[in-house]
């Protein structure tokens, strides 16, 4: 047997002999030498760890455990409760008053639809079904937006929200080399994750005020103000994860004014729309104001949550240009990055969004089940308020759970009363505070105002 030899050592990335330059807001990607057939190689790298290791110990000896994901860790915590009062307020998907998952009955009608056309699943082109990649442009900026009707729109078919934002995180590297993002603090989990590992640069601008437990307007402008110029500002587009709270319609043509002043690019991640009011109009009314200015916006969509197609992964990356010319050429190097990651992306959810959004009849029901499903979620919302307002004595103002609008709700429970939620009551969450109303029942409200009343006042 060999001897025993283990040795660790992180490998220096290969010298980077490629340079960016950037000339009039174009920019060239030129090589030379050795990484001729890579021009993205750079300089930045996880640590790679090379072994050499004896025959009987395992060559991925060297990777470290890593940790669970906060909010996907949080639905296998719930699983291993067998208390009989649990409740998984973790994940944001929607759930009936009866707590099980929900399949839209439009869905059902278009998955049986297509069952009879008996399409064929041949691979689709790189950037997606070209009927949902139409549709999708449609829904989001309005179908007699000038900008569709120009061609402006570079639109390509992503894996659902995530893999779409991941897509622009791609652009933002390989175009925009240095370019800060401006990501909202605090923020959906994953935000973090995607520019890390597009490695992109980021730093947070100010959001949420604890004092009111509402938004910190001055310190998001203060903040968006002080960016470098060009910085890429995200933005969610309605009901904002985790906090619920959104700006309102005067507040967001003020964050306009302060981007358009410092050429900064808002880059909207809009994964509720339709499902946060009940109206796709409504839900659009952010980023079609910031486009109606004349602005290059990046978007990204999803139909996890307003179509249910959780697991079918269906969203798009869509990036408003200011002529037809650099959209196509954007949508171009949007496709050269899809690629080598996936290759293309999947077509079922794709024609599902298109047969729906293309028929009248099917179109009209989705949008009826939306505001269903947000209605109910308002419902729980009014009830969790009333729970908390009659059964809380000390005089505290819960008033916060109504303003905030979509899925979530943000408590304010810090991560200790976040503990006392889960270990004393069985209520599982992220340990942000955040809940999900969507996974919540009346019949569970007042249950779960006692678990919040006494986090909040017994546990520090
Ligand atoms: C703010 C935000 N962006 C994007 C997503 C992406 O979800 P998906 O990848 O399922 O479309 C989510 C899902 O929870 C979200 O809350």
């Amino acid at each position: 047997m060999a001897s025993t030899l283990l040795s660790l050592a992180s490998a220096t990335p290969s010298a980077s002999l490629c340079f960016h330059e950037i000339n009039k807001g174009k920019l060239n990607l030129g090589c030379i030498n050795k990484e001729k057939t890579n021009p993205f190689i750079k300089a930045k790298s996880f640590g790679r760890v090379s072994m050499v290791v004896a025959s009987n110990v395992s060559h991925f000896e060297g990777i470290t455990m890593a940790p669970p994901d906060p909010i996907l860790g949080v639905s296998e915590a719930f699983k291993a409760d067998d208390h009989e009062l649990k409740l998984n307020l973790g994940v944001g998907a929607y759930r009936t008053e009866e707590l099980q998952p929900y399949v839209l009955d439009v869905v059902k009608k278009a998955d049986k639809l297509l069952l009879e056309k008996g399409e064929n699943l041949e691979y689709l082109p790189i950037e997606g079904l070209a009927a949902f990649n139409k549709v999708t442009a449609e829904l989001l900026f309005g179908a007699d937006n000038p900008v569709i009707k120009q061609q402006r729109v570079a639109t390509v078919q992503g894996l659902s929200g995530t893999g779409s934002l991941r897509l622009a995180a791609a652009l933002i590297e390989r175009y925009f080399p240095g370019a800060k993002v401006l990501i909202s603090s605090p923020t959906w989990g994953n935000h973090k994750n995607i520019f890390n590992d597009a490695r992109v640069p980021w730093s947070e601008y100010r959001y949420y005020d604890p004092k009111t437990v509402g938004l910190d307007f001055e310190g998001m402008i203060a903040d968006i103000k002080a960016a470098p110029e060009g910085s890429f500002i995200l933005l969610h587009g309605c009901a904002h994860n985790p906090t619920g709270i959104d700006p309102t319609p005067e507040q967001w043509g003020v964050i306009a004014d302060v981007i358009q002043e410092k050429n900064h690019i808002p880059f909207f991640d809009i994964a509720y729309q339709g499902f946060a009011s009940g109206s796709l109009d409504t839900d659009a009314a952010s980023v079609r104001m910031f486009v109606a200015r004349g602005m290059e916006v990046i978007a990204a969509q999803s139909y996890s949550k307003n179509l249910g197609l959780y697991a079918e992964r269906i969203g798009a990356i869509n990036v408003v240009c200011s002529s037809p010319e650099a959209a196509a050429r954007v949508k171009s190097q949007l496709k050269r990055i899809a690629r080598p990651m996936y290759s293309n992306p999947p077509v079922h959810g794709a024609r599902i969004v298109a047969n729906i959004v293309g028929d009248s009849a099917l179109f009209k029901e989705w949008n009826a089940e939306m505001e269903m499903m947000a209605g109910r979620i308002k419902n729980v919302r009014h009830k969790l308020f009333d729970s908390l307002s009659s059964k809380d004595k000390s005089g505290k103002d819960w008033s916060f759970v109504l303003k905030q609008i979509g899925m979530f709700s943000f408590t304010g429970l810090n991560k200790a009363q976040c503990d006392n939620m889960t270990n004393k009551w069985h209520v599982y969450m992220t340990k942000d505070g955040r809940i999900s109303l969507a996974g919540l029942s009346l019949a569970k409200c007042e249950y779960l105002a006692d678990a919040i009343i006494d986090s909040y006042h017994n546990v520090s």
